[in-house]
């Protein structure tokens, strides 16, 4: 199977975290998320999580120096080789720029980008029924609670649930105005490129991964596309 290279952009809510996990699983890639990694920071109290924590509270941005030198931490480990989808960066245009420099000294250059499409009614009640597991990392949107065994634990560990410190209304209004402000510029850059591709983000989880695929199909040369069939 060939490495697949590729962004996975959209508002906070957007899905992307949902997508990604699925993508980066079905062509063998590294998922790498910059705000998990940041959130774990925040939990176990590192120099790095205590300056992170009220920016992420805040619903603001990380200087874009911290963010630049964690993803280049991990790709040089390994990721650039083993194909990877990135998650929530690049959200600023130096991150975007930084990316474009990282990448080419490491001979490995992005296949595209996929753009998550999500009205910002469709994000504001996506994250307010976000409920998260601090143990093993699950996340479960308002339609999954009822399918529980257990209201408020975890269905594959059995930890108790928590809402992201944040998802409170406004701080998503505020992520939402950052994304507008901050992120939409970075579809820009890659669009002006030819890389980006929009994806319609409304709809079931199954029809959503089907629509990236197709998308990212329009991408990759034609023997990656193949691999990933098999
Ligand atoms: P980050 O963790 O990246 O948050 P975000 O971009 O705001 O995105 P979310 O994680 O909220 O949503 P998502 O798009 O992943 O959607 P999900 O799949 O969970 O960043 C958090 C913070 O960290 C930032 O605000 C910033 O402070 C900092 N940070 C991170 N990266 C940074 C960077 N590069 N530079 C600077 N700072 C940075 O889905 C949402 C919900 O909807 C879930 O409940 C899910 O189950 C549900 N859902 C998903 N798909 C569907 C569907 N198709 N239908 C119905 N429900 C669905």
């Amino acid at each position: 199977m060939a490495a697949i290279r590729i962004v996975l952009m959209g508002p906070p809510g957007a899905g992307k975290g949902t997508q990604a996990a699925r993508l980066a699983a079905a062509h063998g890639a590294l998922h790498l998320a910059t705000g998990d990694i940041l959130r774990e920071a925040l939990k176990s109290d590192t120099p790095l999580g205590r300056e992170a924590r009220r920016y992420v509270d805040s619903g603001t941005l990380v200087p874009d120096r911290v963010v630049l030198a964690l993803v280049e931490e991990r790709l040089r480990a390994g990721g650039a080789g083993q194909g990877f989808v990135l998650d929530g960066f690049p959200r600023t245009v130096p991150q975007a720029e930084g990316l474009d420099i990282l990448l080419d000294g490491l001979g490995a250059p992005l296949d595209g980008v996929l753009v998550l499409d999500v009205p910002d009614e469709v994000v504001v009640e996506r994250l307010g029924g976000r409920r998260t597991c601090p143990a093993c990392g699950a996340v479960y949107g308002p339609e999954g609670r009822s399918e529980r065994v257990e209201e408020d634990r975890c269905d594959r560990c059995g930890a108790p649930l928590e809402v992201r410190s944040d998802d409170r209304p406004e701080t998503i209004r505020r992520r939402l105005e950052v994304y507008r402000e901050q992120t939409r510029p970075v579809v820009v850059h890659y669009e002006l490129r030819g890389l980006a591709r929009r994806v319609d983000g409304v709809g079931g989880r199954d029809e959503v991964t089907a629509r990236l695929e197709e998308a990212l199909s329009g991408l990759l040369p034609p023997t990656a596309v193949q691999g990933a069939t098999r």
